[in-house]
């Protein structure tokens, strides 16, 4: 097998055959505006090293990448009382359905979809006065990058036309599935969505997944410990069901890692007991996730084997 180093060089060099066969979110304004043609990966390795190659230190928005550090944080402050107010099944429905919602009595399918997320967030909001500083302290702390903020402009243009988050929120209220003011959720919900790191600084934040719930420093030594093992074995194996909406069954089946995407194009992604990637390029498929991140994931995972044992 090839070095990684010489894996991630490859897979960058066959990037640009992806390019123009998706385009830019823009039902988010602010989002549209960025430089489409762009692609970074890192990937963080259990024993402190990160590989990197592209645009892998321009930081980009995370948007649905954040639902994943939120519902750990929720899952830590709640346990599995959480379950009462959210399920853990694929929707197989787009991220920002509202169609299941009526039917199943304004609980949603999963934390990550877009109204699981908002119920998260409203759960949070209950718990943080500051729900964006205990966010960003969070991945400041994991990914040892102390200035990590969300963006004034992205957070703005997406509460300007958060139209359809509103209409689920509220539809969530009417069946006694909300506890905040939709407004207030929604002002902490679309600050979340706007976080921005790049995709060396998000690898390394989310290596904890791939290492049994535990952080690592960056010389490899044991961090802090955000999970017990169970429940990190928990929250990738929900990842794998749902991180990618409703492709979820297609990237099993072509990646077969758990993986949680956005519609900044960034994914992430863990291979337990090995460590966690990190891909971002902006152009999107139909159903909001990363075509060329898609693409450059399976080729890492055709030429290092990882996924195939232990899964
Ligand atoms: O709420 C939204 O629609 C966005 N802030 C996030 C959606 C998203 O990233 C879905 N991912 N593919």
């Amino acid at each position: 097998m090839n070095s990684l180093p010489e894996i991630l060089a490859s897979i960058h060099a066959r990037i640009p055959r992806y390019w123009g066969q998706g385009a830019v979110a823009n039902y988010i304004p602010a989002l549209a505006q960025v430089n489409p043609r762009q692609f970074g990966m890192a990937v963080a390795l259990l024993d402190g090293s990160v590989h990197t190659v592209g645009d892998a230190h321009v930081p980009f928005s995370l948007q649905s990448i954040t639902k994943l550090f939120t519902f750990v944080l929720a899952l830590r402050s709640e346990g599995d009382a959480l379950w009462q107010r959210v399920g853990r099944e694929p929707s197989g429905a787009a991220f920002n359905s509202i169609v299941q919602l009526e039917t199943e009595s304004g609980i949603p399918r999963n934390p990550f979809i877009n109204a699981g997320a908002l119920v998260i967030t409203d759960i949070l909001t209950t718990r943080y006065a500051h729900l964006d500083y205990a966010l960003l302290g969070l991945l400041r702390r994991l990914s040892d990058a102390p200035d990590l903020h969300w963006n004034p402009q992205v957070a703005k243009s997406e509460r300007e036309t958060a139209h359809r988050n509103m209409a689920m929120a509220y539809f969530m209220k009417s069946h006694g599935n909300f506890h905040n003011e939709p407004e207030l959720v929604l002002d902490n919900y679309c600050r979340q969505c706007a976080t921005e790191m790049s995709c060396a600084q998000l690898a390394r934040a989310s290596i904890f997944l791939a290492n049994g719930g535990q952080d690592l420093t960056h010389s490899g030594t044991p961090g802090e410990r955000l999970l017990q093992p169970e429940a990190a074995r928990r929250v990738n194996a929900l990842m794998l069901t749902c991180g990618a909406y409703d492709a979820a069954g297609d990237f099993a089946y072509r990646i077969g890692l758990p993986i949680k995407t956005g519609v900044g194009g960034g994914m992430v992604a863990t291979v337990p007991g090995v460590g966690s990637i990190a891909v971002w390029s902006p152009e999107l498929d139909a159903k909001g996730n990363s075509v060329a991140a898609r693409a450059a994931l399976e080729m890492l995972v055709d030429a290092t084997g990882w996924g195939t044992k232990g899964l």
